[in-house]
Parts: structure tokens; sequence; C-alpha cells
């Protein structure tokens, strides 16, 4: 009996503390993705804290490297922000800047990618403003945002000392960006053949 490949789902975010908010929410995406079945890794804290993007030069930083090389085997994303000023933080960008080295890939970007997305702030405009702002970028990145996206207000008591999510409506969103990721890599389990151009580094 032939047995289906899990599909692998990559987390990438939170802050450049180890077990900020962020990662905490983070990780519950990811723990929802795999109780649907789903492989799962996950780059956060210090591990983001990666060289300046410079397109210019080819040599990677290690930890770039295995960015890369998660990105570009995975099924599907999950990622993290904290809202900076009304934006994702510059570490995210930063991050997500290195995507820009899959343009000459067979699958350029994000190209046919489920990408769910999790924004914490400190207050609620600053999340559903960051939430929005992971989309566009998801979007000039080829990718699919889920439905769902997870706004977190970090403001309120949201997890325990064990990092689990102790707000319900928080711990909902958190659960379904994890398993809707998990849902379209399942409608996707042929792989989609891209609608887009490859040759071309345009994000649209
Ligand atoms: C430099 C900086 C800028 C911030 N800017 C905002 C902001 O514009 N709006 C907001 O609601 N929260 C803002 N915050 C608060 C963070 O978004 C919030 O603490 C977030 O949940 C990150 O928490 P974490 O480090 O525990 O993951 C800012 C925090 C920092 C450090």
């Amino acid at each position: 009996m032939s047995q289906k490949k899990r599909p692998f789902i990559v987390g990438v975010g939170g802050t450049t503390r180890a077990g900020s908010s962020t990662e905490k929410a983070l990780r519950i995406s990811l723990a929802a993705a795999e109780a649907q079945g789903a492989e799962v890794d996950l780059i956060a804290g210090p591990e983001l804290d990666l060289p300046m993007y410079n397109p210019s030069t080819p040599a990677r930083a290690p930890g770039a490297e295995r960015l890369l090389s998660l990105l570009r085997r995975c099924d599907g994303v999950i990622l993290a922000s904290p809202a900076y000023h009304g934006s994702i933080s510059g570490l995210m960008k930063n991050t997500l800047d290195y995507v820009a080295d899959m343009q000459e890939d067979d699958r350029v970007y994000f190209d046919g990618v489920a990408v769910g997305l999790i924004a914490t702030a400190g207050g609620w405009q600053g999340a559903v403003q960051t939430l929005a702002t992971m989309r566009s970028i998801v979007h000039a990145l080829r990718g699919w945002p889920t439905p769902m996206g997870a706004a977190l207000n970090s403001a309120l008591p949201l997890f325990d000392a064990n990092g689990q999510c102790t707000d319900l409506s928080s711990k909902f969103q958190l659960e379904t960006v994890g398993q809707q990721v998990m849902q379209f890599c399942r409608m996707c389990s042929t792989p989609m053949p891209s609608v887009m151009p490859n040759s071309s580094a345009q994000s649209v």
C-alpha cells in the first residue's frame, strides 16, 4: 500500500527574544497543523537575526541557507510578526526579503503555497494593520494567504506558563490558521501547475 507523504509546514517568525509571545503564537498554529498530520519545522527567535539581505552577493550565512532550504521544500508556511510602528518588524521583513533568492526556482517564491499569517501587537489596530501588510507581502510573493489570519492583542493575558493559549478567541484563530494551511495542502496534494511565468523576477 502506498503511503502518502505528510505535508511539510515550516513556521517562521517571532522576535529576537526567545519565547516571545509571537513565537508562542506561532508554535500553537504549527501544533494545530501537526495534529492534522503535518511534519513541521520552526525558524524563530534569534535564528531570524540574519545579515541584511543583499541581492548583489550570492554568499549566504548558514542561517539564511537553512531558511531557504526549508522554504524550498515546504508545502505550506506559517509566518508570525509583531507590529513594530504600525507594520511588520524589520527582522521579519529582512527574513522575507531572502525569498527573493527563490526567483529562479522551478517554484518561484511562494507560488502555489498556502501561507498562514499571525500578527501580534500591543493593541488591536497594530495587529490588524500588520496582518494586512503581511497579506500584501505574501501576495507579492505569489503565495496564497489562508482565509483566517490571526490578529492577537498581546496587551491581554494570552498564554500560561507552559505557552498554552488561554484566550479562547486567539486560540481559535491560531488553530484555524494551522488547520487551513493543512486544508490547502490537501486540496493541492497533486502539485498545481503554475500559471505564472518563472523567467521573470517580477513579483507583480
Ligand atoms: C519597536 C517596537 C515597536 C512597536 N510598535 C507597535 C505598534 O506600532 N503598535 C502596537 O500595537 N504595538 C507595537 N509594539 C508592541 C509589540 O507589537 C508587541 O509587544 C508584540 O506583541 C511583540 O511581543 P513579543 O516580543 O512578546 O512577541 C511595538 C514594540 C516594539 C518593541
